[in-house]
């Protein structure tokens, strides 16, 4: 057990390993510590400050739990007096500055500011004494997916560290400082104007409302799938609704993504709803698309293959097709239309 550590957490004994943090450690085991600014895929910052614990010892020291490995022996508290009232002071300077029309706002009952807020409890004098700004900061919806609202914003940094740590894009930063202090592109510029490629990827990880998809609506079941629109073959998670795709998830369990997705993944569902969508094929008749039946269509096609075999000919083989797809259409090209004009989308 070289690599395990044995410790306590409010009297309860914990099995950690090695290189863990406290807040990993006590969440692993099911105690909660409230946090906001802490996510599993991201280096941690200390940034929220209420993630505290008690950690007795020779002098008795609070210290943030996210931050802080684990020891063999460690005794840790994660609830005193003291550490409440810490908390409290904190969580009411976040809510202070905060949209508080939760009804309104799409992660209600989702963010984790509430389950903070609820765990913590706050003082509603006190909270309406701190409350100052009155004015409204504008809601940046110039992306086409999602919008930005900075009055829901705690600052926790995860979008800008998703966008930098994991995509390696750092579309978006810190603008501005103390109450001004909002995430923007570099240059105070918008999402659309910044270099922002749209994946999502820091929203699914915002704890709060402040990033949010536009026209979300919530799905009543997932089903699993695989995104078609390249051969990475990323695994998803399609969010129905009155059978209709209404969101896709990145599927954590797929070894290709890790449940992560890029824009056409995330995004690009809405042409399966589509009433414009073709359901039958359309064969030109003097110079009108006419629909037909598969049996016309396809005779039509063998009809024309047969009559333009060898240069004459020429196929584009396709991403979105599957590899084994994309092998049988190189041997047609090859073997049945006696050419090696083939190309491939990827290279255009
Ligand atoms: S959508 Fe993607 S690229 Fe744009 S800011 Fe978020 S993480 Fe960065
Ligand atoms: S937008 Fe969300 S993830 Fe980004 S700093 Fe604000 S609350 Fe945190
Ligand atoms: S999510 Fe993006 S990278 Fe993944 S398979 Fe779809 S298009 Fe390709
Ligand atoms: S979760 Fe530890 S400081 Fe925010």
């Amino acid at each position: 057990m070289a690599d395990k550590v044995q410790l306590t957490i409010n009297g309860l004994s914990v099995t950690a390993d090695k290189g863990m943090t406290i807040l990993e450690a006590a969440l692993r085991k099911g105690i909660y510590i409230p946090h906001l600014c802490h996510h599993r895929d991201l280096d941690p910052v200390g940034a929220c400050r209420l993630c505290l614990v008690e950690i007795a010892g020779k002098w008795t020291k609070i210290a943030i739990s996210c931050k802080t490995e684990v020891t063999e022996g460690m005794v840790v508290r994660t609830e005193t007096p003291e550490i409440n009232e810490m908390r409290q002071v904190a969580v009411e300077l976040l809510i202070a500055d905060h949209d508080t029309d939760c009804l309104k706002c799409a992660r209600n009952t989702q963010c984790q500011l509430q389950r903070v807020a609820d765990h913590v409890g706050v003082d509603t004098e006190r909270l309406a004494r701190l409350r100052e700004r009155e004015e409204k900061q504008p809601i940046d919806d110039s992306n086409p997916f999602f919008n930005f609202d900075p009055n829901r914003c705690v600052l926790c940094g995860i979008c800008v560290r998703t966008c930098d740590e994991i995509l390696n894009i750092h579309a978006i930063d810190f603008a501005f400082r103390g109450l001004k202090t909002k995430i923007a592109g570099f240059g105070d510029k918008s999402r659309l104007e910044a270099d922002c490629e749209s994946c999502g990827e820091c929203i699914v990880r915002c704890p709060v409302g402040a990033l949010t998809e536009k026209d979300y609506k919530k799905p009543t079941h997932y089903v699993k799938s695989v995104c078609s629109f390249c051969g990475c073959g990323c695994g998803m998670r399609l969010g129905v609704r009155h059978d209709q795709i209404v969101s896709v998830k990145g599927d954590i369990s797929s070894p290709a993504n890790r449940g992560r997705l890029c824009v056409k993944g995330r995004y690009g569902f809405r042409f399966v709803n589509s009433d414009e969508r073709l359901t039958s094929p359309l064969i030109k008749k003097d110079g009108k698309f006419v629909e037909a039946d598969w049996d016309e269509a396809l005779d039509l096609v063998a009809d024309n293959f047969s009559k333009n075999k060898g240069e004459k000919f020429a196929a584009i083989a396709s991403a979105k097709a599957t590899t084994e797809d994309n092998y049988v259409l190189q041997k047609f090209t090859r073997a049945v239309m006696g050419t090696n004009n083939i190309d491939h989308c990827a290279r255009l």
